[in-house]
This record gives C-alpha cells, sequence and structure tokens, in this order.
C-alpha cells in the first residue's frame, strides 16, 4: 500500500438496477476517508489483478463512505464480471485515494448534464452538488429501459427532479433525447458534461463541436473502451531522452509493454486509455493517438501521449522519461 492508496471494506452491496450493483465501501481501519468532489474517481484493484476506476455517486460531503456503481457489462475484460462475481460484503479491497479529471467548471453560469446508462454516476453526483449549491443546471438521463435504470428512486424522490428528463429506448419516439435539438443554441454560460457508452458521447461531443460549441465549454469522462488495434499497426522506435536508450515497439506490443521489457516502467492504472496515468510527453515524432482522454487540441499540439494504448505515426517518438 502506498500513501495514495486505502484498504477499505465493503460494508454493503445492493442490486441497484438490473445488471448494475452498487457497492458501499468504507475505511477498513474505521476512519474518516479522503474528501473527493463531484466528478471524482477511485482506482480499484480486483481480485484477479486488474484495477478498474469508478466514479464516486455518493453526496461529496460524506466522509464515513464511498459510494459505486457498476454495470455487468457482457463485453467486460474482466473487470466488471470480476467485481460482480468476486466482490462480496465484508471483503477489503485496496482503492486509489480519490481523483477528479472531470470536475465541474465553477465558472459555468448553467451545466447542461447528460447521462447514459452507467455514466449516470458521476452526474448524478454533479447533479447533487449543483442542486446543493442553489445551481442552474438540466439533466437529461438516457438508459434502455426502466428497469435498467439506476437511481432511479433516488431522482424520483431528489428535491431536483422537476430538472431531470429520463429517456427510455422502450418508450416511444417523443421521448427519445434529440440530441441535435438539445444542442442547438450553444451559449457562452452553458458548460456541457456527458458520461456513458462511447457511441452515446460521440454523438453527443460530436453534435456540440458541429453546431459550435466551445471546446472549453465541453467536459467527459469516458469509463470504458477497448484500444483500437489494427492489422496495419507496424513496429517503431522510442527513444527515452534521459538516457538516449532507444527501444523497439513491435506491432503486438503496446509502449508501455516494449518499456517495461526493457526496464523501464511507466505507471499506469487502466490500459485501456481512459483515466491518463500513463501521461508521457512526447519530444520529437508524431504519435499515433488511440485513446479517449486527450481532447481534440490536445491530440493536435502531440507533445504527449498514452503509451498504455497510442503507437507511432513517425519511425521513432522521443519521450521525456
Ligand atoms: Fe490509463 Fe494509460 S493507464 S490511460
Amino acid at each position: 500500500m502506498t500513501a495514495s492508496t486505502l484498504k477499505v471494506r465493503v460494508a454493503r452491496k445492493e442490486v441497484e438496477a438490473a445488471d448494475i450493483c452498487t457497492f458501499e465501501l468504507v475505511r477498513a481501519d474505521g476512519g474518516a476517508l479522503p474528501p473527493f468532489s463531484a466528478g471524482s474517481h477511485i482506482d480499484v484493484s480486483l481480485p484477479n489483478r486488474i484495477t478498474r476506476q469508478y466514479s464516486l455517486c455518493n453526496d461529496p460531503a460524506e466522509s464515513h463512505r464511498y459510494l459505486i456503481g457498476v454495470l455487468k457489462d457482457p463485453s467486460s475484460r474482466g473487470g466488471s464480471k470480476a467485481i460482480h462475481e468476486l466482490v462480496k460484503v465484508g471483503d477489503v479491497v485496496e482503492i486509489s485515494t480519490p481523483k477528479n479529471h472531470f470536475p465541474l467548471a465553477h465558472e459555468a453560469k448553467r451545466s447542461l448534464l447528460l447521462a447514459g446508462g452507467i455514466g449516470v454516476t458521476p452526474i448524478l453526483c454533479m447533479a447533487e452538488r449543483l442542486a446543493t449549491v442553489g445551481a442552474d443546471f438540466e439533466m437529461h438521463y438516457c438508459t434502455r429501459s426502466r428497469d435498467r435504470t439506476a437511481f432511479l428512486d433516488r431522482i424520483q424522490r431528489s428535491s431536483f427532479v422537476r430538472r431531470v428528463q429520463f429517456h427510455f429506448d422502450e418508450c416511444s419516439d417523443d421521448q427519445r433525447l434529440d440530441i441535435a435539438v438539445l444542442l442547438a443554441e450553444p451559449n457562452a454560460g452553458t458548460h456541457l458534461y456527458v458520461c456513458g457508452p462511447k457511441g452515446f458521447m460521440d454523438a453527443v461531443l460530436s453534435n456540440a463541436r458541429r453546431q459550435g460549441w466551445e471546446e472549453s465549454h465541453l467536459h467527459y469522462e469516458f469509463f470504458a473502451a477497448e484500444p483500437v488495434k489494427s492489422d496495419a499497426d507496424g513496429s517503431f522506435e522510442v527513444m527515452l531522452s534521459s538516457s538516449g536508450k532507444v527501444v523497439v515497439v513491435p506491432k503486438d506490443k503496446t509502449v508501455v509493454e516494449a518499456l517495461a521489457a526493457a526496464g523501464t516502467n511507466v505507471e499506469i492504472s487502466c490500459e485501456l486509455g481512459v483515466c491518463g496515468t500513463c501521461l508521457t510527453r512526447v519530444l520529437e515524432g508524431e504519435p499515433d493517438h488511440r485513446d479517449l482522454y486527450l481532447s481534440p487540441e490536445e491530440r493536435a499540439a502531440n507533445d504527449q501521449f498514452l503509451p498504455c494504448c497510442s503507437r507511432a505515426k513517425s519511425a521513432r517518438l522521443v519521450l521525456d522519461l
């Protein structure tokens, strides 16, 4: 365990909706947990030795527990299946202290919160925070059906229920979310937050960009993705600027894997290009960005990349390592 990790005990595990469980985590030594802000996540080390990120969805004012909600994804690479099937009440697991890559923008005059499926976890926390401070916001929550809608009761009993619109795929077309209409009038004071499946987020973000929303007003967090691999992937070299050492990255290995084999470890967590832990500065060469973490501007600058999934378009990258 390090200074940034904690042992927590699973105090409660409940079925929240079809295929979705919540896990209430309390400090194993009984103390208070480190504070967090809306949009934060924790890294959870799972019994099958992989680490996954889960957004905190309880009230940030609470210090006695963290609450996470997890969808059992049939296409899971082991994360959601492991936590659903292997983690039980009473188990002690290691987590990181909270990190926030998806914070609320304090300068926003109005917030538009869009959640797709289990992407509701950080969005709900944001809605509760905005309601607590009396901020202006509107939330849209899209799910396949009512029985797959996590936190339905909690939202319906909340003080801000009138600010929330539910959109169920199973219902009539007229209550489905019309993204183009919703985003039709970008406003200088309005910030957009979106979390959900990749297809949903791509649709929202591409629509917003097309309709002229400022990039700095778009806030998003991808929570799962399969790294893009291609048969056309080739090998390339990375050079470590500190030592001049050159490492060949074969076509079937990631930069992180190739560096580890050569004795250089980069800190990693998700290994899916979503958490930002492995972010590394690029001093020369052109990365082939495969992550879902960097914004379009950050990608275009080509001065940093995520070596757990991204590759190179140039024959060599010089890295600030
Ligand atoms: Fe999460 Fe690379 S380890 S983005």
